[in-house]
């Protein structure tokens, strides 16, 4: 019994000797997980956001982002997000409209027309607060944005009006939304992990996808499709989603550092952003591939009609609609 005390006694010596030699042991390791390779926007708004915990309260956090889906897709990640497993998400809204309708409100094509509106209604703090109702219940919210840009169509073939689109397989973000709109325009949606969509084109699965500019050259989908044109039927952001388990289980001051560092990487991640997209269009057009300008108005009108359907499939989103709506109209 006695040997046994000393024993449990020594060893708890050893632990705590072992913790204070190397503090790193007592920190709790927070992760972030996102889609993107190391030069993505996305990416450097999390470094920014990596910074500013460790500045605050490095003693207590280790903070590791894993780029290139290494965690996995993030249809699954979000599932790890809600048990906590991974704290931090950077994820498109079109993904998270299956776990929770609201956010299939910027799927809605056209909603808006203009990015600087776009951008301005994003960024704003209350609209995440309005997208997070459900966070108790979801196990996750909205902490910020980072801009996608405008998404638009490219394919293997032109695609120069609606009637090019006609037939041909499309590659959406999962989501009902996605779904219906691409069937709108008159081609087979085709929904796929973002992971996916490479082999997919080049194999044939699909004639073409949607996406921003950075799809064609940090996915490489460039290589495939040399036509791009310049809808801009979608403008949806990926948003940093926190695990609400995590942030629960942290101290309120420590849950404010980081609501303050997801606002540090969403202005980190729009510099960044507008920069590289002017250099990925350049180094798209080295890769061969064609831009087009078009009549924006003759895709918008064929889609326009769904949106009354769609409000009423998920009524959810309505009151978001209808601000984005309003805020897209007073910031042309
Ligand atoms: C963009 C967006 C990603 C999204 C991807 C996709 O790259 O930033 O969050 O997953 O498009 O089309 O799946």
């Amino acid at each position: 019994m006695k040997i046994k005390k000393l024993l449990g006694a020594a060893l708890a010596m050893a632990v705590l000797a072992a913790v204070s030699a190397s503090p790193s042991m007592a920190k709790t390791t927070v992760r972030i997980s996102h889609t993107q390779i190391e030069t993505h926007p996305d990416h450097i708004g999390f470094v920014a956001f990596k910074d500013y915990v460790e500045q605050k309260a490095g003693d207590k956090y280790d903070v590791q982002i894993f780029p290139n889906s290494t965690l996995g897709a993030n249809e699954k990640v979000l599932e790890l997000v809600k048990q906590g497993v991974v704290q931090f998400l950077s994820v498109s809204t079109a993904n998270i409209e299956s776990f929770d309708k609201i956010y299939g409100v910027f799927s809605v094509p056209y909603l808006f027309t203009s990015e600087k509106a776009y951008e301005g209604f994003v960024t704003q703090p209350e609209i995440m607060e309005k997208l997070s109702v459900n966070a108790d219940k979801d196990g996750f919210v909205a902490l910020g944005a980072f801009t996608a840009g405008t998404r638009n169509f490219y394919s293997k073939t032109p695609i120069k009006s609606v009637a090019d689109l006609s037939g041909k397989k499309f590659r959406v973000q999962s989501g009902p939304t996605n779904v219906a709109m691409m069937n709108a325009f008159g081609a087979a949606a085709t929904p796929m992990s973002f992971g996916e969509v490479y082999s997919a084109l080049q194999q044939g699965v699909i004639d073409g996808a949607e996406n921003n500019e950075l799809a064609l050259t940090d996915q490489k989908h460039g290589e495939v499709c040399k036509y791009f044109t310049y809808d801009g039927h979608q403008m949806c952001p990926d948003l940093i989603v926190g695990s609400t388990k995590f942030l629960k289980s942290i101290p309120e001051a420590d849950q404010k550092i980081f609501r303050e560092a997801a606002q540090v990487a969403q202005k980190a991640e729009f510099e960044a952003w507008h920069k590289r997209i002017a250099e990925a269009k350049e180094q798209a057009k080295k890769m061969g591939v064609q831009f087009f300008n078009v009549d924006t108005a003759e895709f918008r009108n064929k889609v326009l009609p769904l949106h009354e359907q769609l409000l009423k499939e998920n009524p959810a989103m309505k009151a978001l609609y209808d601000e984005a709506s309003a805020y897209n109209e007073a910031h042309k």
